[in-house]
């Protein structure tokens, strides 16, 4: 292959000044002081020469092409992996090695961390445990999402990136003026997205776990935004602060929402509407949503009831978008 022999020092200048001429997917040889660059032809001026350059070994375009490079079947992988910002979450299915899986990841995505979930999300707080698989622990993950800035540990409180485009969603449906709960806000991403698009609406976040509150609040002061976050038990602030208050309430407790619809049901206002989330089998969708709604206690119309994700085989999460008629 040719190659021109270039002192060290002027190796910067040649590779700006012979940019289109470098073969840059070869490895440049080093020897006493020069630095032999491959060429596609040789710039008058330059020593040339002849020599064998090895290829520089390529960054693998996809998630899937690296994990599969180590040998490792990367459907189970690719349908569980979550990237915030400079972190990424994944579940390793066993017998897998997770310290490949953690390597495969960073090779393609510029990543501090990656942790791999060692548990469903479980508990009143809806949290995982995580081990660390690849870099260094990090204390908080900072991640952008519909233009508004979050941090959060993400082993210590409930985040999803999946829901970004169901928060944008629903940002989009709201009107000036109107008031808003949400219900079960974690460290706020569904407040915050709708703060950012309506700036004359009352929003109220409540939640239970005292470190998403403490970012909560962190995460209400870093957008410079307008929401009350309530640390409680969503029964308990419901029923004593706001009785026929809201317009909107959104109930993202996909487990558990349906024991709360009363409550809910009680705070919102005539034709207000709750965007109910819930697990359902998927070949019962209707039936089972209309079920768990009995709970309302208001007379109701089903809106939209739409597919969010897919929990498991015969289980998808969905979205009911339901008004309060009477
Ligand atoms: C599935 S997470 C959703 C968090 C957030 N809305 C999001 O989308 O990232 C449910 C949240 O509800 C909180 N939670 C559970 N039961 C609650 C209750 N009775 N009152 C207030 N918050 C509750 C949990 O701590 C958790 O942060």
């Amino acid at each position: 292959m040719k190659c021109v022999k270039v002192p060290k020092k002027n190796v910067q200048m040649f590779l700006e000044r012979f940019k289109n001429i470098v073969l840059n997917s070869y490895e440049f040889i080093k020897e006493d002081g020069f630095v032999f660059i491959p060429v596609i032809k040789c710039p008058e001026g330059y020593e040339c020469m002849e020599k064998t350059f090895k290829e520089k070994p390529r960054k693998p375009k996809s998630l899937r092409e690296a994990l599969l490079k180590k040998g490792i079947n990367a459907k189970g992988i690719l349908s569980s992996f979550d990237l915030m910002g400079d972190v990424a979450v994944v579940e390793v299915p066993e017998g897998i090695d997770e310290n490949l899986v953690g390597e495969a990841i960073a090779e393609v995505h510029n990543v501090k961390a990656v942790y791999a979930k060692q548990s469903a999300v479980s508990g009143i707080y809806r949290v995982k445990k995580l081990k660390l698989i690849y870099g260094r622990d990090v204390e908080e993950v900072h991640y952008k999402e519909n233009g508004v800035k979050m941090v959060f540990n993400p082993s210590k409180v409930f985040f999803s990136p999946r829901l970004a485009s169901e928060r944008k969603r629903i940002s989009e449906l709201v009107r000036e003026g109107e008031n808003i709960l949400v219900l079960f806000a974690g460290v706020g991403p569904f407040a915050l997205v709708i703060a950012k698009k309506c700036k004359t609406c009352k929003i109220v976040g409540i939640e239970l776990n005292p470190v998403a509150v403490k970012y909560f609040k962190k995460n209400v002061e870093i957008n410079n935004l307008s929401i009350d976050v309530i640390e409680g038990d969503v029964r308990e602030v419901l029923n004593k602060r706001f009785h026929n208050w809201a317009d909107r309430i959104v109930m993202p407790l996909p487990k558990d929402a349906e024991h709360f619809l009363a409550d809910a049901g009680n705070a919102c206002k005539k034709n207000g509407i709750i965007h109910f989330y819930t697990f359902v089998n998927r070949h019962r969708r209707e039936q089972e949503v209309k079920e768990k709604l009995k709970n309302l206690k208001r007379k109701y119309k089903i809106r939209l009831i739409k597919h969010v994700r897919d929990y498991s085989k015969d289980i998808e999460q969905v979205v009911v978008d339901v008004e309060v008629v009477e």
